[in-house]
């Protein structure tokens, strides 16, 4: 039913100047939903204190209700009411990350607070805070004067949007209204960092990298198991987005491991119809497939904003199945990986050196434990929930 009166719903796309705030606002503080830009990725915005517009969120995404949201703030006055009252060692962390990296791409978990609906926090006793630093998202927020609870703007299970078109073909008739603020500066979403447990945790990799928590809270931030590795059957989630396949595009994603010849001769030798690279800029003229790329080799921020138009582009040209170069795990390109990973539901193929690959078998690959043979990530994808 719910399908039906959101199928009938007429989208409207407006630049993303003062007056679509104001209006933005409006419609906020009405309890309607709205897509914005932030530099991470676009949102779908909801007032965070009222549980019934929050629920229209998770109904336009498709979202399933275990899966808690991002409270968006535009000052540090808004944590008051959204938290509980923080113990003065917490609140040290929280001063230091803020005064480093808001606004912009970080969020921080926190112990929640009265003012936020339930439907934001999912049943669990934390609630997710960031002050994003996009112009347009700032003025949403202080022309409603309410925290937003924002997702992504994709449907659930699909690339994040990184600009209003890709929004649009997500949730055309979903919602009355998406501001365009341009393509997103970063290209992947905010870092997310808990504070809740014994020992700062990464649970999301992002921009803000893991090293420059580390620097900023002077202790050692751990990195959650869910980052590179996919869930054990029963395991749970401390951050609950984790344990779905996200960022999928239709055509099915392979990570290959290892140097551009060998990848050369990877894709010559197993590439059928329909098959496309999804390489880095310039690597387009060695390889034997179409190609669709993803920043600079050696550019982590530039795959980062890339990457997600990437996977959307690869829909829209129709390949069935893409080939990955493997991005570096170093800084911002943990976030990278980390996305890529679950594009690609966990397969990694870990390639032979280029001289070998042609002596290799048919299938030219050796699994993680260095015998030929097409492997499997050391995950699989069985059990794998998409969303
Ligand atoms: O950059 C971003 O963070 C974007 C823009 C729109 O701000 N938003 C975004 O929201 O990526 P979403 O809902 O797609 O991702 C939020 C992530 C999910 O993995 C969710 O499970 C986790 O944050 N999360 C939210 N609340 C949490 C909580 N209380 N404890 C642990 N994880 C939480
Ligand atoms: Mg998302």
């Amino acid at each position: 039913m719910h399908t039906e009166i959101m199928q009938t719903m007429q989208t409207r796309v407006i630049p993303a100047d003062d007056a679509a705030a104001r209006e933005a606002g409006q419609l906020l503080r009405a309890g309607q939903i709205v897509a914005i830009p932030t530099e991470t990725v676009y949102g779908i915005a909801a007032d965070a204190t009222n549980g019934e517009a929050v629920a229209a969120i998770f109904r336009a995404k498709g979202r399933p209700q275990d899966n808690p949201l991002i409270a968006h703030i535009d000052s540090l006055a808004m944590l008051e009411g959204l938290t509980a009252p923080l113990p003065p060692s917490l609140a040290g962390q929280v001063e230091r990350l803020a005064a480093a990296f808001w606004p912009g791409p970080l969020t921080v978990i926190l112990p929640r607070g009265p003012q936020v609906a339930n439907e934001v926090c999912a049943g669990l006793d934390t609630v997710a805070v960031r002050m994003p630093s996009h112009p347009a998202a700032r003025a949403v927020i202080a022309a409603c004067g309410r925290p937003l609870a924002a997702p992504s703007a994709n449907r659930s299970g699909s690339p994040s949007p990184t600009t209003a078109a890709d929004v649009l073909a997500d949730m055309d008739g979903r919602l009355p209204l998406i501001l365009d603020g341009g393509p997103c500066a970063v290209g992947v979403e905010s870092t997310v960092v808990a504070l809740t447990g014994p020992a700062p945790m990464l649970l999301r990799p992002g921009y803000i990298t893991r090293e420059q928590l580390q620097a900023v809270l002077g202790v050692p931030v751990a990195l959650s198991g869910a980052i590179l590795e996919k869930l054990k059957e029963g395991e749970t989630a401390r951050s609950p987005g984790m344990k779905y396949k996200h960022y999928a595009p239709r055509a099915e994603v392979t990570i290959l491991r290892g140097s551009l010849p060998a990848f050369a001769a990877y894709t010559a030798a197993e590439g059928r119809p329909g098959d496309f690279c999804l390489c880095f800029e310039g690597e387009q003229p060695a390889l034997p497939l179409p190609c669709v790329t993803y920043g600079r080799a050696d550019d982590p921020a530039g795959q980062a904003h890339a990457l997600f138009r990437a996977l959307r582009a690869l829909d829209e040209q129709g390949a069935k199945r893409a080939f990955a170069r493997c991005p570096g795990q170093e800084g911002v390109g943990l976030a990278v990986y980390n996305r890529l990973l679950r594009a690609a539901a966990f397969r990694v193929i870990e390639l032979p050196p280029a001289g070998e690959a042609a002596a290799a078998d048919a299938s030219g690959a050796l699994d993680a434990s260095g015998t030929p043979g097409t492997s499997a990530p050391a995950a699989g994808i069985s059990g794998e929930q998409d969303t």
